[in-house]
């Protein structure tokens, strides 16, 4: 029942708007043109594993006991959600690549028993899973606002509404490992042009450990992740009307102990022909001939810092998971 009292109904705190691309984003045919038919060695962004099955796919790997990431950095925000929200009172959360929004349910926890009512903005390329997930977050939270926006990150932020009040961008999951060094660094400086001097961000990272677990977590044995990574073939047949086999190519992820990264690849098993309808190309593979799919970047504690100096950031309070796991670090402008 709705009463006197009662705040605006659930419906009413719920919006979605778009949010234009700043510059120009490859399409998946130029990014196919370029990483498969131009390159070697063949690669393309890991952006395109997202389809509704790789998503699915990806809770999946995020529930393997492999792969210890989420539930690591998880534990983190349950343990420090209440320290991060006392210090920045944020007015607005802005989750850059929300997904399904699961962690940061941890942070509204943490307003709701601070008294903080923050409006929650979560930027993701996926209208439809941001307002399924939006409509949980507002039946649950009776005082939160969702304003969700629809675009892509890759694009720039540029195009982000000026929020006028405290800001605490929030970036999970370790996705900044799956930029390079200065892909990183140019996200990270756009992001701290737009922040105000009371502006954080909420950074996770994953952390350089013994490269078996690294390996493991990449490697589950019930085979997730090799099914993920094979599901980009199914997505370049749809999207592009191609003829990949999946059955004739392998899951291979490893890390390198020079770039301090894991690798993924799919390695061709056998010599191949591949034609990419959509582009009127054919591509020949040699036996292993490998797609790089996915770079993984795992960080010590100084090259983080390091890089978010590098962005114009610098670190307020890191928050890191016994044996440094992983890393939630607060940052503000430098
Ligand atoms: C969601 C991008 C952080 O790099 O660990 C998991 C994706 N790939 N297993 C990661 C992923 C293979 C994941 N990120």
């Amino acid at each position: 029942m709705n009463t006197a009292t009662d705040g605006p109904q659930a419906a009413e705190r719920l919006e979605c708007r778009t949010i234009p691309p700043a510059r120009p984003v490859s399409t998946l045919e130029e990014d196919a043109l370029a990483g498969l038919v131009n390159s070697r060695p063949r690669s393309l962004p890991p952006k395109y594993f997202y389809d509704a099955r790789g998503s699915d796919l990806f809770d999946r790997i995020c529930d393997t006991p492999e792969y210890y990431p989420t539930r690591v950095e998880d534990a983190l925000l349950r343990r420090h959600a209440a320290h991060i929200v006392d210090t920045v009172h944020p007015f607005h959360i802005v989750e850059l690549g929300a997904g399904t929004s699961r962690k940061t349910r941890r942070l509204f926890d943490a307003c709701a028993a601070a008294g903080c009512r923050s409006v929650y903005a979560p930027f993701d390329v996926c209208r439809e899973v941001m307002l399924e997930h939006g409509q949980g977050l507002v039946a649950d939270y009776d005082w939160l606002t969702v304003n969700a926006l629809v675009g892509d990150y890759h694009a720039g932020l540029d195009h982000l509404p000026a929020f006028a009040e405290t800001t605490l961008y929030v970036f999970l999951g370790g996705t900044i490992g799956n930029f390079s060094h200065d892909e990183a660094v140019a996200f990270l400086t756009d992001l701290a042009a737009r922040m105000k001097p009371a502006d954080r961000l909420l950074l996770g990272a994953d952390r350089f450990k013994d490269p078996a677990r690294l390996h493991a977590a990449y490697n589950d044995a019930a085979g997730v992740t090799a099914a993920f990574n094979l599901n980009l073939l199914n997505v370049l047949n749809r999207e592009l009307e191609a003829d990949f086999d999946p059955a004739a190519f392998a899951h291979h992820a490893c890390f390198n102990p020079f770039k301090r990264r894991i690798e993924m690849y799919l390695a061709s098993l056998r010599p191949q022909q591949v034609h990419l309808g959509r582009l009127e190309h054919v591509i020949e593979f040699d036996e292993g001939e490998a797609i790089l799919t996915e770079i993984s970047r795992k960080f010590t504690y100084p090259a983080l810092v390091a890089l978010l100096e590098e962005s114009g950031l610098a670190v307020l309070t890191p928050y890191e998971a016994d044996g440094g796991d992983y890393s939630l670090i607060l940052a503000g402008r430098g």
